[in-house]
């Protein structure tokens, strides 16, 4: 089905020959021809992405903002020049159209449903990118694999699949060259998060627990899933960039082939722990299931990823992008990756103050007092993305209680912990 754009602009015409209604919809710097979100609501009122004949979610609009310029900034840190990237489930298209027009890439995008790819191709048409996005009906790992016999080298491959990209890591990763980026979305975060654990176990065989940290947590685990997946295809793994958004989690984890790089990489898994009674977090090993400072019993949850959330040069780079690009969401980005880029050096699991000052029994002091004064006291400290109510640093844990304790009893308190 071909369409002239003065036929796209008469969007009853294109919506008959379609056979949905449509909407023109502006996001970055292109704009696309999307199911009608009216024609899609709930009952409550909310638009249902999954309800319309082809997939378009307007709130995954940061998640792509960041993907671009993920895609912009590791090109020029590497001096990469017309990139190519396989999007194997795109939807209308937004996110390899963007890739295209945004990153100059050159993308290879497919999709099971043949509404889906005749969407995309209506867009990329839009956009004129019709040159640089080949678009295929075909399943995402058959497609990756197929694409890869024939020679073709993605420096990115981006899964952002319903739910969780388990099913097609194996094929993403085969796909790879001798070193490439994956990028995965998961939605799965109440499998990932604890809240269901015979689900995390089955999935990502991974000791089910629920921490504190339950975001991280979530993030960690998948890291630690994509680690291990590309270690039994012998690459070494680097996660680059990891957070949580919304209701998502997303990592964007740099593989290299090498058996020995591989065995290097699976060092930095480990297991996760939480002290449900003195609120310790961190990673002390499998083999402690006691509270190193209280001796209760601890939630551990592993194997996951321990290591850095992100790439400090990296996320400099996105946010001097940032800062001259249009995007969606530019104030949440620039916002994300300012907190990601102090967070970047702590690996210990951030604290919930609001479950410290229940356990101390004190109302809660600000939590810019409780940054301030660990760092004050030498220790690296800060606000974390993935929790307003949480703070992450490098303090051993009884400091962070001595800590809070005192400026929550300078703030009037007189009730005492006991
Ligand atoms: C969450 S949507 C993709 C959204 C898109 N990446 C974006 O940024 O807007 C998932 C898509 O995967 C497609 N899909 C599901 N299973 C697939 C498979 N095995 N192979 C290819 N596409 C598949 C669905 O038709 C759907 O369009």
């Amino acid at each position: 089905m071909v369409f002239t754009l003065r036929e796209v602009r008469n969007l009853e015409s294109v919506s008959r020959r379609l056979g949905y209604p449509v909407e023109l919809v502006s996001e970055g710097a292109v704009t696309i021809v999307a199911p009608r979100r009216e024609a899609y609501r709930r009952p409550d009122g909310v638009y249902e992405p999954a309800w319309a004949p082809v997939f378009y979610n307007p709130r995954m609009a940061l998640n792509r903002d960041i993907s671009v310029l993920f895609l912009r900034a590791y090109s020029e840190l590497h001096g990469l020049r017309d990139v190519v990237v396989f999007e194997p489930l795109t939807g209308s298209g937004i996110r390899a159209i963007r890739y295209a027009v945004e990153a100059s890439a050159y993308v290879y995008a497919t999709d099971i449903s043949a509404a889906a790819i005749r969407l995309a191709s209506l867009n990329a048409e839009i956009n004129r990118v019709r040159d640089r996005v080949v678009l295929e009906v075909a399943d995402a790992s058959e497609a990756m694999l197929r694409f890869s016999r024939r020679g073709i080298r993605p420096v990115l491959i981006d899964i952002d699949p319903f739910g969780s990209p388990i099913p097609f890591l194996d094929a993403a990763i085969e796909a790879l060259g001798a070193r490439g980026v994956i990028a995965a979305t998961a939605t799965d975060t109440a499998p990932l998060s604890g809240t269901h654990p015979r689900a995390l176990r089955r999935k990502y065989d991974v000791v089910p627990g629920r921490t504190a940290w339950e975001k991280e947590q979530a993030v960690r685990i998948l890291a630690g899933y994509i680690i291990r997946r590309a270690a039994a295809h012998e690459y070494g793994a680097k996660v680059l960039l990891a957070y949580y958004s919304d209701y998502y989690v997303r990592v964007f984890v740099e593989l290299r082939k090498g058996a020995r790089r591989a065995d290097e990489s699976l060092q930095e898994l480990g297991y996760g722990a939480y002290c449900p009674s003195c609120n310790y977090t961190g990673y002390p090993g499998n083999e402690v299931k006691q509270c190193p400072y209280c001796g209760a019993r601890m939630v551990l949850v592993g194997p996951l990823y321990k290591g850095q959330l992100c790439d400090k040069d990296l996320v400099e780079a996105m946010r001097k992008l940032a800062n001259s690009t249009s995007l969606a969401q530019k104030n949440r980005v620039e916002r994300l990756l300012e907190t990601l880029r102090q967070e970047c050096s702590i690996e210990k699991p951030y604290y919930r103050l609001d479950r410290i000052c229940s356990m101390l029994r004190l109302s809660m002091p600000k939590i810019q007092e409780v940054v301030e004064e660990l760092r004050r006291r030498g220790y690296q400290a800060t606000r974390t993305h993935f929790d307003p109510r949480g703070f992450r640093t490098s303090a051993p844990h009884p400091i962070v209680i001595n800590t809070v304790y005192e400026l929550a009893l300078k703030r009037g308190n007189t009730q005492r912990y006991e």
